[in-house]
């Protein structure tokens, strides 16, 4: 090699050890490509050298690199160089190792990881940026644990709060979740690892979850339960995406056409893979012509379910090879597979752009206390007595004495509740939390009920001992005792991680609150008028109590940091600016599944699939209490702060748009009270006629704003006919007919005060 593009005085100024590296950096790809092949040469464009590889690879590892070999792996391409493709869930944190084919840990020791806080809790926070921080940080851990995909995240709807894993999810509002998961999936990206949403779709009942055919409206499948999952696609250009469990017009949902080949392929032009759920493959034919790339978690060997090893047996495996050798299927379908595989292998594995991940770092535990803080809810905040005055309970002013009462103040959440179970290098526990913030103030605690006690999940040892025999009134007794003596009484109630509770694999089978909690929280609240409950949940719950309870604060389930974000919640350290992402009802009457019954579905005869039909079509959460007319306990889009804001007059930059148009509407917002906090303003859009029946209103647009005291800003909110829109089930298209409609502004859905007419014209 000749270098003569550096004079030689050069080189003897900063010396040969210092320049090598740089020259061999720089340039030695360059010199090389005429002798590396077109598949390993990264100046060559993406696509030609997926046709180079492609043309190289023999049958036997095109079929191996479209199913798994272990767990959580699938193979690569050793002969030619392309590594083994290793996922994980997700979407909470990166789930410890398990081994190559048990669900039992592999007992790594580097493998703990920062968990952040669960989906519904970053979607409360309703501010896009801190999705891409969550992305990004959980990407990169990932990429330390040499994840090149992560298992997440999940956009399913929350159409009932009974649904087992809405905790997983982004609430019930396809375009809050729309926002929300495009920057996940862009932050997650850049760090070259793949998100591969989850679960696709209509997968909301988790009991049965493998049997339940849903029967859907196209406009409800289109208006309510896709448009998440097609902002991940269209927007955010995920490289991955999961097959649901459930079916959908009778085929599931892992090899289902319509889903698969016409909407995500055809349709929205996906060119990522379809990665089915683990064992939510059933067939051969299917998986083969439905829009299956990546089969993982079957349980077959071809003749019992729950073999081990059986991946040779898999559907995409031996099976399908032995169809393609005698000539059922050519290599066309194959290859469209193996492509979008080898697509994956560049955009991560193969991928040389790729920064370093590190584990557990500041940076990730600052993320997770940053979203934790802005997700938490303050749902109620009445004042109470203090002394001569009377002023809302929160924050809490220098008490002396608190007692902390509820075994969700000791119980470590990150550990349970399926998939997304974690093993978190510290999580710091809600009363441990408020010991440390109120440290100037006597902290005591009493149990108050007995949930669930399992110390260990999927090998995952709690650390603290939650062993308890004493009888419910028992530890009611001695919780009022105790809230006697108290300033202030913080119950830490809810649910958990334990099966039929936020949990994968079941539902809820209640509304109301397990463990007989409702008994404690009244006897408190009887005992001690300065009471604050904080609930730990990713669900609504029934809340008989209400009016007793001054303070109410939706906790979530909110990872490493619970403990210290939730202290610095309840002290004022950080002013609450979360939004609930669901509509809370009073009972499971107020939601539209369950009023109509329609949740769960039917068996058929034989006992083999539950038709379950989606009776209240498009009209889910708010858009069926708006309907109804009934006032749910706390309204989607609700949360208190502890400052003030005024809105001022609406204005629109025109009155009038057309079809390919904008329309922007501004209103400025005052932080009228004496603290900085954050308020989210609203847009909802309403038709004032339409040829279809269409919701009250639809969220279109939001905004969240950071007000120092007396500080006005200016908020500006556009929207483009795709928010005037429905999903025409006539000819299939979205359709915004033109006319008159509504722009809505506020805080929350049930508190819209600036309106202004305006009118499409085509
Ligand atoms: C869950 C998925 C998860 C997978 C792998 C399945 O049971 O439904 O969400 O990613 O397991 O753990």
């Amino acid at each position: 090699m000749r270098i003569n593009f550096m004079s030689k005085s050069v080189f003897k100024e900063i010396g040969w050890v210092k320049v090598l590296p740089f020259y061999l950096f720089a340039f030695l790809p360059f010199a090389n490509s005429q002798n590396i092949p077109v598949y390993l040469d990264d100046t060559k464009p993406v696509e030609q050298r997926i046709n180079d590889a492609l043309s190289r690879m023999t049958l036997d590892e095109k079929i191996a690199v479209i199913h798994a070999q272990s767990k959580f792996s699938s193979p690569g391409v050793k002969r030619l160089g392309f590594p083994d493709l290793w996922t994980d869930d997700g979407p909470h944190g990166v789930r410890p190792d398990v081994l190559w084919d048990e669900w039992e840990q592999a007992g790594q020791t580097n493998d703990s990881c920062v968990a952040f806080p669960a989906l519904t809790c970053l979607a409360a926070t309703w501010n896009p940026l801190m999705a891409r921080l969550y992305g990004e940080s959980l990407g990169e851990e990932a990429l330390y644990r040499g994840k090149a995909m992560i298992l997440g995240p999940g956009v399913n709807i929350y159409r009932t709060p009974l649904g087992g894993r809405n905790f997983e999810y982004m609430g019930e509002d396809p375009w809050l979740a729309s926002r929300m998961v495009v920057p996940y999936i862009q932050g997650l990206q850049s760090k070259g690892v793949a998100a591969c949403v989850k679960h696709y779709a209509l997968n909301n009942d988790e009991e049965y979850r493998h049997q339940v055919n849903v029967i859907v409206s196209d406009r409800a499948l289109h208006e309510i339960y896709l448009p998440a999952f097609k902002a991940a696609v269209t927007e955010a250009g995920t490289w991955g995406i999961m097959g649901a469990y459930n079916l959908y017009k009778n085929q599931h949902n892992c090899h289902n056409s319509i889903l698969l080949n016409k909407i995500l392929k055809q349709d929205w032009r996906y060119d990522g893979v379809v990665v089915s759920d683990w064992g939510g493959c059933h067939d051969t034919d299917e998986a083969v012509a439905n829009g299956l790339d990546l089969e993982f978690g079957s349980w077959t060997d071809g003749l019992t379910m729950g073999a081990t090893n059986a991946y040779d047996s898999y559907y995409l495996a031996l099976p399908y090879k032995k169809l393609i050798q005698e000539g059922k299927y050519t290599m066309k379908e194959l290859d469209e597979k193996v492509r979008r595989v080898l697509r994956l292998f560049y955009r991560t594995t193969m991928s040389r752009l790729k920064p370093y991940g590190f584990l557990c770092s500041e940076s990730h535990y600052n993320a997770a206390l940053k979203i934790a803080q802005e997700g938490v809810v303050l749902l109620k905040n009445d004042p109470v007595k203090n002394g001569k005055t009377r002023q809302p309970l929160l924050p809490l002013q220098r008490p002396e004495r608190i007692l902390v009462v509820g075994e969700n103040a000791i119980k470590m959440m990150t550990v349970g509740g399926g998939s997304s179970s974690l093993k978190v290098q510290r999580e710091i526990l809600p009363l441990d939390g408020i010991r440390e913030r109120f440290k100037g103030s006597q902290v005591d605690f009493a149990r108050g009920y007995v949930g669930d006690t399992i110390q260990s999940y999927n090998g995952v040892t709690v650390g603290r001992s939650l062993y308890e025999t004493r009888p419910a009134d028992e530890l009611i007794a001695e919780a009022v005792d105790k809230a006697r003596q108290a300033d202030v009484v913080i119950i830490f109630g809810g649910l958990n991680k334990s099966n039929y509770q936020d949990c994968e694999g079941h539902d809820r089978q209640q509304y109301g609150l397990p463990y007989a909690q409702d008994r404690l929280i009244e006897a408190l609240a009887a005992a001690n008028k300065r009471l604050v409950y904080v609930n730990i949940s990713g669900n609504g719950v029934a809340m008989p109590w209400l009016s007793k309870v001054p303070a109410v604060v939706q906790g979530w389930f909110i990872g490493s940091e619970a403990g210290e974000a939730i202290a610095s919640v309840l002290a004022g350290d950080v002013n609450p600016s979360g939004k609930l992402p669901f509509t809370w009802y009073d009972s499971l009457e107020q939601c539209g599944a369950h009023a109509l019954n329609a949740f769960p579905g039917t068996w058929r005869e034989g006992h083999q699939i539950i038709d379950e039909t989606y009776k209240e079509d498009i009209y889910v959460g708010y858009r069926w209490t708006d309907k109804q007319k009934v006032k749910p306990l706390f309204s989607f889009g609700h949360g208190l702060s502890y400052t003030t804001f005024k809105l001022g007059r609406l204005t629109a930059n025109k009155l009038q748009m057309t079809a390919d148009d904008e329309i922007t509407f501004t209103i400025p917002v005052t932080n009228t009270g004496r603290r900085a906090g954050a308020e989210t303003l609203q847009l909802y859009v309403s038709d004032r006629k339409a040829s279809v029946d269409r919701p009250v209103k639809e969220l279109k647009a939001f905004q969240k704003v950071f007000l120092l005291p007396g500080e006005t800003q200016q908020v500006s909110l556009t929207i483009d006919k795709r928010a005037l829109s429905f999903y025409d089930e006539s000819n299939s298209r979205w359709t915004a007919e033109p006319g008159l409609f509504e722009a809505l502004v506020g805080t929350s859905s049930d508190c819209l005060p600036a309106r202004c007419t305006f009118e499409l014209k085509m």
